[in-house]
């Protein structure tokens, strides 16, 4: 018989879970299980606070639905999500243009548009154009690249917000032309608070966090044979730019709206950015966060 202490106690749960039959089953929770008793004993926990602990996560699972993945949310604002996302970047064969957050508000099935469409239904703000190039990673064109977008309004909020997701807006699935461009208009998204009103922004509130994301538009860029890109353009002159609550701005993908002649867009502000995709590794996978709705499919009616 094993006399168990809060150290032993570590050694005996790994033994018990030693006949795992996936390896990486086997590595994962092995190394949860370490890590999980260190933090334990680093901070040594108190009953309470363990409960404490239990009932938060509670909240977090009790706060998803097919439009709200609370869970993600709480990955990215511990720093999970970007992590995992160079973790990703870092296995590419080679180095393509920046990852960035997928976060919690990407929808399956948006509006295919036509280039140059407007994907804002009632715009209030001056539009601008967002254009570009999708290339390799030596700058050969990639035609018929397709391009997701997806973005908060004037006002900072998503559809999902604003209209229970019963209807699609500020957001839509282009196809680039022959040379692998696209463009489309849209209005200049307001940087937002990310969703206070659960748990997780219950606990951004107590460590005296502001919640905000600076403004930008998600793109979810995919070809044939290239790695897919979750990425995303971000307003340098935002106030947030340098304190994004889920750590998503890399320099590299900050942009600003400016007179541009190139434009494809005669008399509108306009963005550019060219895009770079890696070649894909045979059988590669991987996308950091999903459709909430695809985790949390709505119950049949
Ligand atoms: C977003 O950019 O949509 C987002 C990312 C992480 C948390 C909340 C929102
Ligand atoms: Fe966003």
């Amino acid at each position: 018989m094993q006399d168990l202490d809060e150290n032993t106690v570590t050694e005996a749960a790994l033994a018990q879970m030693v006949d795992t039959p996936d390896p990486r089953l086997k590595q994962i929770m092995d190394a949860a299980v370490r890590h999980l008793h260190a933090f334990a004993r680093e901070v040594d926990l108190t009953p309470a606070e363990w409960l404490t602990g239990i009932q938060f996560l509670t909240a977090v699972g009790q706060a998803c639905s097919p439009i709200r993945q609370e869970f993600i949310l709480l990955a990215d604002v511990l720093g999970v999500s970007a992590v995992v996302n160079a973790l990703h970047d870092k296995k590419a064969r080679e180095l393509g243009t920046q990852s960035s957050l997928l976060g919690p508000f990407y929808r399956e099935g948006a509006p295919e548009l036509p280039l140059g469409a407007l994907i804002a239904e009632h715009p209030t703000a001056p539009l601008i154009t967002v254009y570009g190039q999708v290339t390799d990673n030596d700058g050969t064109p990639i035609p018929l690249a397709s391009v997701q977008v997806w973005q908060t309004t004037e006002h900072g909020l998503y559809d999902l917000q604003e209209r229970n997701g019963e209807a699609m807006d500020m957001r839509g699935n282009f196809r680039c032309d022959a040379e692998g461009r696209y463009h489309f208009r849209t209005v200049r998204p307001l940087g937002y608070s990310i969703p206070m009103d659960g748990p997780v922004g219950e606990l951004v509130h107590r460590q005296h966090r502001h919640g905000f994301r600076p403004s930008h538009i998600h793109m979810l860029i995919g070809a044939e044979g290239h790695r897919e890109l979750v990425t995303a353009l971000y307003f340098g002159d935002d106030p947030h730019i340098d304190s994004d609550t889920v750590f998503g701005v890399s320099g590299s993908l900050v942009v600003e709206a400016k007179d541009d002649p190139a434009s494809p867009v005669p008399g509108l502000q306009a963005v550019r950015y060219d895009f770079r995709l890696a070649k894909a590794a045979p059988g590669e996978t991987g996308r950091v966060g999903a459709d909430p709705g695809a985790l949390m499919p709505r119950a049949a009616e």
